[in-house]
């Protein structure tokens, strides 16, 4: 059994860039469960029926430009309601956090359901009107044409979806460490996560 870190937390919160930074610290594989989540959601825009696109799934559909658009971020929030295809997304995430060189696992229900005996889980979040700046940020500095108060209402929209569906919702586990990023530079989330990793394996 590998070490596994799950971090879960709502759309925009700073996972993706802690996770990736605690992966490097550590030396450990990343996987972001949120693109199994818009690769299904972006078949779905092209047509495909969501529990046969999340059963069919192969590694290199999360390898396609295009998944980061908001589109395909709704897409994922609507698909990720669906039993199934949660049922379908599950080996694949579990045998990535039990990898031999340890990992750590990004989403919504790692530390909850995809890996409940993680060693070490966290939970980050920030206010929504935070995340919503940096989402618009990062959009407009893409080209994206979202005005800020799309990009609220798009987060919003997430958030509710997220953590209002019966199947896996969106909520920290019992024993997850809570980082709020609200306040917090990269840097001091990074240092924060190291941190709170480090002493729980002491
Ligand atoms: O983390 P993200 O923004 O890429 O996730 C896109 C959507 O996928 C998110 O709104 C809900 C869903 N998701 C999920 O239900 N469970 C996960 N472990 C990861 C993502």
């Amino acid at each position: 059994m590998g070490f596994t870190i799950a971090i879960d937390g709502p759309a925009a919160a700073g996972k993706g860039t802690l996770s990736k930074a605690v992966a490097a610290h550590f030396g450990f594989a990343h996987l972001d469960t949120g693109l199994l989540y818009r690769a299904v959601g972006a078949k779905t825009l092209l047509g495909a029926e969501p529990i046969e696109a999340a059963q069919e799934l192969v590694a290199e559909d999360l390898d396609v430009d295009g998944l980061r658009t908001p589109d395909v971020a709704q897409a994922a929030s609507r698909v990720a309601v669906i039993a199934e295809v949660r049922a379908a997304l599950v080996d694949f995430q579990r045998a990535f956090g039990a990898r031999a060189g340890g990992a750590v696992l990004d989403g919504r229900d790692i530390g909850t359901v995809i890996c409940p005996d993680a060693a070490v889980k966290l939970f980050v979040t920030a206010s929504a009107e935070v995340r919503a700046e940096r989402r618009y940020l990062e959009l407009s500095a893409k080209g994206d044409p979202s005005t800020r108060d799309e990009v609220l209402a798009d987060v919003q929209a997430r958030d509710a979806r997220d953590m209002e569906r019966v199947e896996a919702p969106l909520k920290p586990a019992d024993d997850a460490v809570l980082i709020d990023t609200s306040d917090l530079s990269i840097d001091e989330a990074v240092a924060k996560a190291i941190a709170a990793i480090q002493a729980h394996t002491l």
